[in-house]
Order: structure tokens, then C-alpha cells, then sequence
């Protein structure tokens, strides 16, 4: 139980109890990638804030505290469903104006190794205040001001570095200096030492300027200027223009039926909805009647078969909704899902070359969940794509930006770094967002939240989404169980190869090896999860990270 902490009312709250007449308390929840973002969390709803703003709140700290994947130099997606209605905030960074589709191919039409990946070239235009703006026009109900200060006063006093941050960053550094990258990572980082106190003035100057100035304070005025000149030193293309252009969008999630549950999940330029939703539904359709027992050869069979079909249809069809005409209709139907379902032998691979599309015949991104006291829900995934972006820290404002442009097919049939392929629907325009694989995912049912899940992990966030909702759903684990069983991905290519986590049977790995699989143990995500269980809340974060989860009680539920 190190990560699920269970808070009952507080003493002072008891006091407030005693000298008023009784208010109704009522159960919130927390599910968070590291301490600070999930004390923040909790300080705003206990305030009286809802979902959306602690979800804001605990965004600009974690982009102080998480430099690896909090982020006000990325992008990502929230999941929201508030007073009974769902709402997206696409917040996805774009590629700047000056991109093309060709911008990472030599004059042989070679990729560029690294270049869509690391240093001044791999970033889009960074989404992120711009979608915590309009999430908090729409959904908030403190002042903008009140979930900013947070993040501004661990950026200015400092905070304590995790030692697991702290060896992340050393090993980072030297994996650079090893591949003789030369970006400005270390000038900024080096010092961030286990269990010492780490500032960061120049972000905290940032924070301060969105704080005072809202979406302004970064995308125009001075912090647009510092990101413009340092760009243009450097050689990168993302223009003043570009950062006034970047308008965060709100979209209609996608839902789902499944098992008697209402799915909300995310639309593109998300494929993970729509991927999750083949997922499950071709899952119940290729399993054998009866029972499969959990993580068995079987049950990684068949569902290792199912990604390969889904990760077929993503590469060809999935790419931002604005510039290429999605058939998300067709793709969910039941009638294509189940004939793209026959052919999947419970017992026989099959041929990896001969699953098309089917319609003509990592890494480092970070997930919370949050449940307030009127049971409004967020579930909000953010990145800057791999872990510590492009490794280029803004010069003098102090954020580390993404390199998101990988996400993009910078050329079809080449893999990208998360060994994603792509074709026309993904490929590079100027403005376009790039396709993601994050998945912030709601349950309903009878409109009520069941459960919120989310993860990190380039494309295999797609299985650790689909995954929890069968491990929740179908195998009725508690939410500790949920985010710490072991998990597995695949993915069409690398052919037959099934990545998973430690802890998956041995007689499992071999039976799957004899079957012609290719296992490679590699842990990915680091989940977040609630679940309401017939009305009380279970919320845990997964143990190899440094998340803290707790569910408490708040009476103040009046708003
Ligand atoms: N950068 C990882 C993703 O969006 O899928």
C-alpha cells in the first residue's frame, strides 16, 4: 500500500464540524505521477475548487516538479465529464509554419537520424497553457491566479529532488554526452541532487508572467519573444506567429459502448480511443466462450492478435481530424469489427505482413486522474513526447520543449522512435497536430464516473489503457492491482515481438515463445487510477514510479 494513502477528516476539519451546522462530507480522489502535484490536487478541491482546477493546479506544478514529462514546453489531451456532460481539451502541440512534409529527409530521401528526436528541430508548438486556459474558461471556478501560484512558489523557493528524478537526470546527461548530442539540458539540470533543494528562477519569471497575464503571459509579450529569438539563434522555426496562431481546441470525446459501460475516451488527433474501443470490442468477439485466465498465454495471444489488426488501421487511417477526413465511424462499426475479427486463431500467429488496414480489402508523457466531491472527473495525459523532450531548455525562460515532430510519419514505411508507421493521414503540414497514442479514458455508467485511467508510454499506452479496463472490468481488481499487474503490449511491428513487463509467468513467456512470439521485458507507463466502487472511490498509482494516490473526504462540497 506505499502509494494508495487513505486520509479521513482532518483534525481541523472536525473543529469546522463542531462550531457549524453539519455540511455532508463527501469522497474526492487523487491518482498522481509524484507528491507535489497530488498535495496540490488535493489543497484545491479541499478549497472548494472542482476537478478541472485541481487538474490545473497540479499541471503547472508538475511542470516544475516532473521536468521529464510536465510541461508548459509540450502538449497532451484532457478527458473531462463535469455536471453529466464530457468535453476534450485538445491541447496537442502543432507543427510551426515552416514545416513541410520532407523537413527530416536528406537530398537522398533518407531520414535524419535523431533529428525529429532531439535539439532545436524535433519540437512542435508547445499547447499546454493554452489548454489549461481554455479548459479553466469553460470549467473553472477559482481564479486562474489561485492555480498558478502553486508552481510558481516551487519554481521560485525550489523543491526537494526525488532521488529517482535525480538519477533520471544524471542518466540522461550521460546518455547525451555518450551519443554526442549537444543540447543545453545539463547547463539547467545538472544540479538537481537526491533529497536537496532545486530552484528554478527563469521558469519561476515564466510561471509568473501566465500567472499575472493568462494565455498571454506565453504566447505573447515576452516569454513569446524569449522563445522566438532563442529559436531563431539556434536555427529552429517556431515563430512569434506560430505561438499567436496556436489556438487549443475543445472536441466531442469519443463513447463507446462496452459490457453495459458507457466508454468516453479520446477523439483524434488522439488514435488511442479509437483504438481502445477495437480493442475491447474485437477482444469479446475473438475470445473463446468461458473465462480466460489473467495473463495467461492465451489471453496475451489473443489480445496480441487484436493489436495487430488495430495498430494496422491506426498507421492508415489515423492522423489530426482538421486535415485529413478520419472514418471514425467505420472503424468502431460493429459489422467491420467483426469480420476484421474472424481470421484471429486462438492458437496460430498470425503473418504479420499479411494484416492491412482494413477498411478496403515512450518515451515519457505523464497521466493523472482526478474525482472531485460532486463526482466530476478528469483524466488528463500531457508529454513532451520522450523523456526530457528534445533536451533544449528555452534560454532564459526555463522550460525544457518537447520533441513532438517524431510523432509525426516523417516518411512512410520508416518507424518512428516508438517503432509507429504512418502514411499520408500523419504525415508533416504546417499547423497540423501530430498523432498521438494518449488515452485518457473515462467509464461511465448511468452516467455516473466508474472509473479513470490514463497513462504514459509512446504507443503502449494504448495497451495499458485497454488492459486496465479488463483488469478492472473483467477481473474486478482493486486499483492497486489494476495499475501494478503486469502488463504486455504489441504493436504489428516489430513483428511478433510482445513487450511486457516482470512478472509475467515463465511458463507464459515460454509457451509464447514456442508459439513463435519474440518476448522482450521492458517496464512501460506509469498509471493512475480511480475506480468508484458501488460509490466509494479506490485510487492508486503505480509503485515503479513516484506517484502518490489518496482518496479523503472534503466537506466542502458546496460550489
Ligand atoms: N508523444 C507520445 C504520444 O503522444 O503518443
Amino acid at each position: 500500500m506505499r502509494t494508495l494513502i487513505k486520509y479521513t477528516v482532518s483534525v481541523s476539519l472536525l473543529v469546522v464540524l463542531f462550531f457549524h451546522p453539519p455540511l455532508l462530507a463527501k469522497q474526492a480522489a487523487v491518482a498522481m505521477p509524484d507528491s507535489y502535484s497530488s498535495d496540490t490536487a488535493r489543497a484545491i478541491l479541499e478549497q472548494g475548487g472542482n476537478a478541472i482546477d485541481a487538474a490545473i493546479a497540479a499541471q503547472f506544478v508538475l511542470a516544475v516538479t516532473l521536468p521529464e514529462a510536465g510541461n508548459i514546453g509540450g502538449g497532451g489531451f484532457m478527458l473531462i465529464q463535469k455536471d453529466g456532460k464530457g468535453d476534450f481539451i485538445d491541447y496537442r502541440e502543432t507543427a510551426p509554419a515552416a514545416a513541410h512534409r520532407d523537413m527530416y529527409l536528406d537530398e537522398k530521401g533518407n531520414v535524419i537520424d535523431n533529428m525529429s528526436v532531439y535539439g532545436i528541430h524535433a519540437s512542435g508548438v508547445p499547447g499546454s497553457v493554452a489548454g489549461m486556459w481554455l479548459a479553466h474558461q469553460k470549467h473553472g471556478s477559482l481564479e486562474w491566479k489561485t492555480l498558478v501560484d502553486p508552481a510558481v512558489k516551487l519554481a521560485e523557493d525550489g523543491f526537494i529532488v526525488h532521488p529517482k528524478l535525480a538519477s533520471s537526470i544524471q542518466k540522461y546527461i550521460s546518455r547525451m554526452q555518450k551519443k554526442s548530442i549537444k543540447v543545453n539540458f545539463a547547463d539547467y539540470f545538472s544540479d538537481a541532487k537526491a533529497n536537496k533543494t532545486f530552484k528554478q528562477p527563469e521558469l519561476a519569471a515564466t510561471l509568473k508572467r501566465i500567472r499575472d497575464n493568462g494565455k498571454a503571459g506565453f504566447y505573447e509579450g515576452e516569454t513569446a519573444k524569449i522563445i522566438a529569438t532563442f529559436m531563431k539563434q539556434h536555427g529552429g522555426i517556431i515563430s512569434e506567429q506560430d505561438l499567436k496562431d496556436y489556438q487549443a481546441k475543445s472536441r466531442m470525446p469519443i463513447k463507446g459502448h462496452w459490457r453495459g459501460f458507457e466508454v468516453l475516451t479520446s477523439p483524434p488527433p488522439s488514435s488511442g480511443g479509437i483504438a481502445i474501443l477495437q480493442w475491447l470490442k474485437m477482444y469479446d468477439l475473438a475470445k473463446p466462450t468461458g473465462p480466460l485466465e489473467h495473463n495467461s498465454t492465451r489471453y496475451v495471444h489473443i489480445l496480441a492478435e487484436v493489436g495487430k489488426r488495430v495498430f494496422a488501421d491506426r498507421a492508415e487511417y489515423l492522423g489530426d481530424p482538421d486535415f485529413y477526413d478520419v472514418p471514425k465511424t467505420a472503424l468502431l462499426a460493429d459489422d467491420y469489427l467483426a469480420k476484421r475479427a474472424t481470421g484471429i486463431r486462438n492458437d496460430v500467429i498470425s503473418t504479420t505482413e499479411n494484416i492491412k488496414p482494413g477498411l478496403h480489402e515512450s518515451e515519457q508523457t505523464t497521466h493523472f486522474s482526478i474525482i472531485d466531491q460532486w463526482g466530476n472527473a478528469v483524466a488528463n495525459t500531457t508529454t513532451i513526447n520522450l523523456s526530457f523532450g528534445s533536451g533544449v531548455v528555452v534560454s532564459g525562460a526555463g522550460f525544457i520543449l518537447n520533441d513532438e515532430m517524431d510523432d509525426f510519419s516523417a516518411k512512410p514505411g520508416v518507424m518512428n522512435v516508438f517503432g509507429a508507421l504512418g502514411g499520408e493521414a500523419n504525415e508533416i503540414q504546417p499547423h497540423k497536430r501530430m498523432l498521438s497514442s494518449m488515452t485518457p479514458t473515462i467509464l461511465l455508467q448511468d452516467n455516473k464516473v466508474k472509473m479513470v485511467t490514463g497513462s504514459p508510454g509512446g504507443t503502449t499506452i494504448i495497451s495499458s489503457v485497454y488492459e486496465s479496463i479488463l483488469n478492472a472490468v473483467e477481473f474486478n481488481m482493486s486499483a492497486e492491482q489494476v495499475v501494478n499487474s503486469p502488463r504486455f503490449h504489441h504493436q504489428l511491428w516489430p513483428k511478433n515481438v510482445i513487450r511486457h513487463h516482470k512478472g509475467l509467468e515463465p511458463k507464459v513467456i515460454k509457451a509464447l515463445e514456442k508459439m513463435g512470439y519474440k518476448l522482450d521485458e521492458r517496464h512501460f507507463g506509469d498509471m493512475h487510477v480511480i475506480i468508484n466502487k458501488d460509490g466509494k472511490l479506490d485510487a492508486a498509482s503505480e509503485e515503479s514510479g513516484r506517484g502518490k494516490a489518496m482518496v479523503f473526504d472534503t466537506l466542502n462540497s458546496s460550489n
